[in-house]
């Protein structure tokens, strides 16, 4: 019988009810007129008298024990719950889970990759920060060409060969020193101006560059490439206009316009009322370009082209600013939950 008893102090030391449940199962166990205590004290008194004061004390400490825990516990539950974990209510609306969602750079990014990727076109990556040579020699921007003069950028005093690139045309000369002819690439990514920020003009901005260098590429090849990514981005009944122009690595060059997605050529804000939006420079690889980089003008052509995403993003969506593109305002970012 002592042997028990000290058993069952040390079973009731052990026990830790955390709820209510658990401390009504500890009383019924116990406690409860059949719980084992009780029981004890009904076998206490078939026990012979020298035997009841022996076990009789222990026995009533362990009982004022059990009882003593039994207040303890009850008091620290009723504590717990009046401090307020309300228990939860399943039937509230679940908190909202903000997912946050593709910027409309991106969005329009994915599109202009997709389109191409169909064609065959595989996606090229260059470096920011450049040097003179892949930005503008290469490109057959020789040195103190006025053509520079439009494309000013950031330079750093100690390393004047040194500067963040202008335009992703660079990454056409990076591609064509590793690689050779045939090759089939757009190459996005962002660029640097030194320009004064305004609603149509920033320091810093994004363009997706097309390279198709080949035997027998012509110029009706750019024409109908870019004819099929028009219509494929902005709908099938658009159209397109070269208009000539200049850029020291391609000849001829040309401005690519599409025809105005939004008034279909009738004249409205975003088309200044011409009916025509540009949309990209392009033109022939220039002869010049392909020796720089060994490959045989005589032997091979190509055509190349750049894409403002800015631009092509802005027509999309209507967006008359610029900067709205770099202010990290969740009120206008929100705004294109669409996914591609
Ligand atoms: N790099 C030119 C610019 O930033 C855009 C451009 C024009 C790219 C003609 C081309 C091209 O590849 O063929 O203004």
């Amino acid at each position: 019988m002592l042997e028990t008893l000290k058993s069952l102090q040390q079973e009731v030391q052990a026990i830790r009810p955390s709820s209510a449940e658990e401390l009504e199962s500890f009383r019924l166990k116990y406690l409860s007129r059949k719980g084992i205590i009780p029981s004890l004290f009904d076998e206490l008194k078939q026990l012979p008298s020298e035997q009841k004061k022996e076990v009789g004390k222990p026995l009533n400490e362990l009982k004022q024990y059990a009882e003593g825990k039994l207040k303890e516990w009850t008091a620290q539950l009723a504590e717990r719950a009046g401090q307020g974990e309300a228990p939860a209510d399943l039937t509230l609306p679940p908190v909202p889970n903000t997912l946050g969602s593709l910027h409309p750079l991106t969005l329009t990014r994915y599109k202009i990759i997709e389109i191409f990727e169909r064609l065959g076109f595989s996606v090229a990556d260059g470096p920011e920060i450049e040097d003179d040579w892949h930005n503008f020699s290469a490109l057959n921007f020789p040195e103190n060409h006025p053509a520079r003069e439009m494309q000013d950028t950031f330079f750093i005093e100690k390393s004047p060969d040194v500067l963040l690139r202008t335009h992703t045309s660079n990454v056409q000369i990076r591609l064509m020193e590793k690689q050779r002819p045939p090759l089939r690439a757009i190459m996005p990514g962002r660029v640097y101006r030194n320009e004064a920020i305004s609603a149509r003009a920033h320091c810093f901005f994004h363009q997706v560059e097309g390279l198709y260098v080949d035997r027998n590429v012509g110029f009706a090849d750019l024409k109908q490439t870019l004819y099929h990514f028009s219509r494929e981005m902005f709908g099938k009944d658009t159209k397109i206009r070269l208009r000539p122009s200049f850029f020291p690595f391609t000849e001829p060059s040309a401005e690519i316009d599409v025809s105005c997605f939004i008034c279909h050529g009738k004249g409205c804000n975003i088309c200044k009322h011409s009916g025509w939006v540009e949309i990209a420079g392009s033109g022939m690889v220039h002869p010049n370009v392909l020796r720089h980089v060994n490959i045989d003008p005589e032997e091979f052509t190509g055509f190349a082209f750049g894409m403002g995403i800015e631009r092509v993003t802005m027509l999309r969506y209507g967006i008359n600013d610029l900067r709205l593109f770099s202010e990290n305002d969740v009120r206008f970012l929100r705004q294109f939950k669409a996914v591609f």
